[in-house]
């Protein structure tokens, strides 16, 4: 019987060994460069991370920002307000285009400084500053919170006048003032969700993006007259399906990419599940998220708020579509767990109340916490069977692997390198229904390493020379 067993087990270890499936990382062949991982504290949320109590804040930060303990988000995307005092810099309207503004600065923006100021302090460099709509008087409709286009953009007259320069200067001012308070902002949008009506802040764009086209150039030149460096993005639609169809090309034939920075793109009505063509310009999903409720869950059905399904949608977002960055909604919220649209929230019965974490919030940390602004993405070939694989390698010559594996039987992948490349340490993190962010084995031999992946797990392997 011993025999036997003995037998048996060889022949285990044996078929284990068989099944592991190579691929070769090569460090020397680079595809997009890596921005970051991010999130937003738009619509008061910055104000209610700022006033929650010390403790639950720090625990809420480190969880984000932090990048030994949490998540290491690096890029984060605050409001460009449009309504009254307090949040619009330019509540008032001057009562024409060519008047002097009144501007108002309260050296708080919703406690989006504060917020940034917190970002910052954790090492964050990329601050997107979008501006939802134009100030109402700047518009078609005349509100700000009802559907209207910038007025004096292409088939759009008003009888207050020609706002598109009011507009550049108004999204300027915003970013010298962010300036002033000792913040750069690095990124700078117009539009969010331009091809979609809500009830509250909105300003539309054509399907042939002709307001866009039309407002680039000049926001493009204001930038440079006030002498900033202020990357542009445009323009936010609410899915890929309008960035890629209608926005990209039409940006392209309007020569508009010459000005623009970033291709931006949110993810609720389509996902960016291929390379998009047309224009070499870095793409980023800024903002994302599901319906559903606030949940740890990290694998049950694949529903849409648990933590499995971000992780296959990063995945297929980095490696097959090539974005350079891809945000969340929101990043901290307190009590609001009816709703999976934010990363972490505090313990509903706890008292005193402690912090917790999304299932989505771990599928973004085994991405950010490694992979940091400035890596690109390098070659992996070979295939796992159901496993996405991306690997990067960081500006520090770090390289980060990640395997994404949506089968039902765990793999066992052994990675080979190039010439440019030799292992010397390796350190590999895994998150499932039976882990989270916990180290798991990378055996390093021979210049290869090994490592299991579970089914719906996700494993990130961090190699070092
Ligand atoms: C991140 O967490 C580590 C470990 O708790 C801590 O030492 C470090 O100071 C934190 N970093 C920041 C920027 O707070
Ligand atoms: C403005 O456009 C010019 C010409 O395409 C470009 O070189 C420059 O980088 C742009 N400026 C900014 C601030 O994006």
């Amino acid at each position: 019987m011993k025999q036997l067993s003995k037998l048996v087990v060889a022949s285990h270890l044996a078929a284990l060994v068989t099944g592991q499936t190579p691929l070769t990382v090569t460090v020397g062949t680079k595809f997009q460069k890596i921005d970051g991982f991010g999130f937003s504290q738009a619509f008061g949320r910055a104000r209610e991370f700022q006033q929650a109590p010390s403790s639950i804040q720090k625990q809420a930060l480190d969880y984000l920002f932090n990048i030994s303990t949490g998540a290491g988000f690096s890029i984060i995307r605050n409001r460009i307000g449009s309504g009254g005092s307090g949040d619009s810099i330019l509540p008032t309207d001057p009562g024409s285009p060519s008047s002097d503004p009144a501007y108002e600065w309260d050296d708080d923006d919703r406690g989006q400084v504060w917020f940034t100021e917190q970002a910052v302090s954790y090492g964050v460099k990329t601050i997107y500053a979008d501006a939802w709509s134009a100030p109402g008087f700047m518009k078609t409709s005349g509100d700000e919170a009802t559907p209207g286009y910038l007025c004096g953009t292409p088939g759009h007259t008003c009888s207050s006048g020609d706002w598109r320069q009011a507009y550049a200067d108004f999204l300027v001012k915003y970013v010298q003032l962010y300036a002033d308070a000792g913040y750069e902002i690095t990124h700078l949008g117009f539009l969010n969700e331009p091809d979609y009506e809500v009830s509250y802040s909105q300003m539309q764009i054509s399907d042939d993006a002709a307001e866009a086209v039309d407002f680039i150039p000049i926001l493009n030149e204001t930038i440079q007259a006030a002498g900033l460096n202020t990357k542009v993005t445009c323009c936010d639609a609410v899915g890929w399906g309008t960035t890629i169809n209608q926005y990209v090309p039409a940006l392209v034939e309007g020569g508009s990419t010459k000005y623009l920075d970033v291709i931006t793109s949110h993810s609720y009505s389509a996902d960016a599940t291929a390379p998009i063509t047309g224009t070499s310009l870095p793409k980023w999903n800024t903002e994302a998220g599901p319906s559903g409720e606030f949940t740890a869950t990290w694998y049950a059905s694949g529903a849409a708020n648990e933590g499995f399904t971000w992780a296959d949608k990063l995945a297929v977002a980095m490696v097959e579509a090539e974005l350079s960055a891809y945000l969340f909604w929101e990043g901290f919220e307190v009590q609001e767990t009816q709703s999976a649209m934010h990363l972490v929230d505090t313990n509903p019965d706890g008292e005193p109340k402690t912090v917790v974490t999304s299932g989505i919030f771990w599928a973004f940390a085994m991405w950010s916490r490694h992979i940091r602004p400035g890596a690109y993405r390098i070659a992996a070939s070979g295939s796992v069977s159901d496993v996405i694989t991306g690997a990067f390698v960081n500006a520090d010559g770090s390289v980060v692997v990640i395997f994404t594996n949506r089968g039902s039987s765990a793999q066992s992948v052994r990675l080979s390198f190039g010439s440019e490349f030799t292992p010397g340490a390796a350190d590999a993190w895994v998150t499932s229904n039976s882990a989270t962010f916990a180290p798991t084995d990378a055996s390093l031999s021979g210049g290869e390493v090994t490592v299991d992946v579970p089914s719906k797990g996700v494993v990130t392997v961090k190699l070092t020379e």
